[in-house]
This record gives structure tokens, C-alpha cells and sequence, in this order.
């Protein structure tokens, strides 16, 4: 079995067509091992969501190929991509995306059960999760009464609720301050390093670049070569 979680081969992406068509991607490489801690980083608009999105199942590359865990994921059709979702990813969005009428513990217990688990272990994993990532007294806690860091902690327990191999996360601390950017980041590089999950982060914040094992930049559709 390969050890690589993630293998981009010349993944191209064009949005719209014609005279209107913009290339996002234009021929990216990029592979992350197993237990790798990634930062991904680049300037706006130059396809960091875009090839995060291709990686979590989100959207089809329009060529290339692209395997995870060593399944070959890019002749997937639209129909396919929610099961290899909930098979591979956990996904952190800039924003928490959390439910506001729901608390910490039904937010995760909701994508359990979505996960297989029933309404009862849901709610015992959702609150194993949110103690992992300290936040045993907020169980009961809707969103609007966390504060951002707190939030985003219940996104990256909500991601990785049912402990999918790979976390993807889009500048999950943009709405931070650089404390709690900094303890939502090491709870990432956690998780990668004490769990074996793959982790790859976009960021643009350099204050919290030392932690990740690997820096990646992508320009212009690009990744730039000569990576550490
Ligand atoms: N749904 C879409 N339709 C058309 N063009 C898009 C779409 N999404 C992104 N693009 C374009 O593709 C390019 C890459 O966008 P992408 O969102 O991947 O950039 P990004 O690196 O994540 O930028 P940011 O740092 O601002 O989030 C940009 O030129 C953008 O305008
Ligand atoms: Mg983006």
C-alpha cells in the first residue's frame, strides 16, 4: 500500500467556458504523505480553495488524476463524490459553518449520524470530541454563545467526528486573533502527529508557518518548485 494519502498528478481546473472560461488550476503535482501537517499557501485567487475543494470531493478536476489513500478518485462521477467525502475527508471551512439553533454536541452528533453512528453513540462520540479538543463544558453550548476560537474548535471536533484519514481545512483561523489562530492550529498539527490524520491547511498566516512539517506555495495555478 502506498504511504502517499494525497497524489495530484497535472490536475488542471477551468471554470466556465469559451470566452469566459478562467483556468484556477494549470498542471498541479502535489502529494502528501501519511501524517503529514501541510500549509498551503499562495496569494488570493491563485487556486487554493479550488484544489482543496478537488481533494475533498467537492468538485472534479477537468483533467488530471488525483487518488487518495490510493484510490483513483478523478474519474469519480458527480454521484460518487458525497460517499468518497464521507469515506476520506473532514473538512474545516474559514467560517465555522456550525448550525446556530443546534449545540457543540448535536452540531457533531448530526454528521455522526450522517456517518452511520446511531443517535445515542453520536451523542457520546460528539462528546468524547469536544473534551479532545477542550471542550467538555460547552456540550450543551449553542455557536452564538462561543466565542471564534471556541467555534472553530467545534468545526475542526465536527471534522474529524467519525476520524476520516484526511483533514482538509481553508484558512481555518482567517476570523482569528493570533492566540487562538495559533492554539486551533496546534490542535491541526495534534491530530496529524498523534493520531495519524493527514492534515493540509490553507493559510496566508505566517506567524503560525513554523508549525507545519511542509510548506507548500501555489501561484498563479502553479505550485512553485523547489519545496523544502
Ligand atoms: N465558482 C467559480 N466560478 C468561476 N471562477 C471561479 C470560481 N471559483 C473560483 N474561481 C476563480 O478561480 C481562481 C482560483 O480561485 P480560488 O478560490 O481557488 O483561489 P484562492 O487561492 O482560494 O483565493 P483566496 O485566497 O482569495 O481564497 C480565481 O481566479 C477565481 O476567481
Ligand atoms: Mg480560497
Amino acid at each position: 500500500m502506498s504511504s502517499l494519502a494525497i497524489d495530484v498528478r497535472d490536475v488542471k481546473k477551468t471554470y466556465g467556458s469559451g470566452a469566459t472560461a478562467v483556468p484556477a488550476l494549470r498542471g498541479v503535482d502535489f502529494r502528501v504523505s501519511t501524517g503529514e501537517f501541510v500549509m498551503l499557501s499562495g496569494p488570493s485567487g491563485s487556486g487554493k480553495t479550488t484544489l482543496l475543494s478537488i481533494l475533498g470531493c467537492v468538485l472534479t478536476a477537468s483533467s488530471g488524476h488525483v487518488s487518495l489513500l490510493g484510490e483513483d478518485i478523478s474519474r469519480a462521477k458527480e454521484k460518487d463524490l458525497p460517499r468518497l467525502r464521507r469515506s476520506y475527508i473532514g473538512f474545516v471551512f474559514q467560517t465555522h459553518n456550525l448550525i446556530a439553533s443546534l449545540t457543540a454536541q448535536e452540531n457533531i452528533g448530526l454528521l455522526l449520524t450522517m456517518r452511520g453512528f446511531s443517535h445515542r453513540s453520536a451523542a457520546t462520540e460528539a462528546t468524547r470530541l469536544l473534551h479532545e479538543v477542550g471542550l467538555s463544558d460547552k456540550v450543551e453550548t449553542k455557536p452564538g454563545d462561543l466565542s471564534g476560537g471556541q467555534r472553530q474548535r467545534v468545526a475542526i471536533a465536527r471534522a474529524i467526528a467519525g476520524s476520516p484519514p484526511i483533514i482538509l481545512a481553508d484558512e481555518p483561523t482567517a476570523a482569528l486573533d493570533a492566540e487562538n489562530g495559533a492554539k486551533v492550529t496546534e490542535l491541526l498539527r495534534t491530530l496529524a502527529k498523534e493520531q495519524g490524520h493527514t492534515v493540509v491547511v490553507v493559510t496566508h498566516d505566517n506567524r503560525i508557518f513554523h508549525i507545519a512539517d511542509r510548506i507548500v506555495h501555489i501561484e498563479d495555478g502553479l505550485i512553485q518548485e523547489n519545496q523544502s
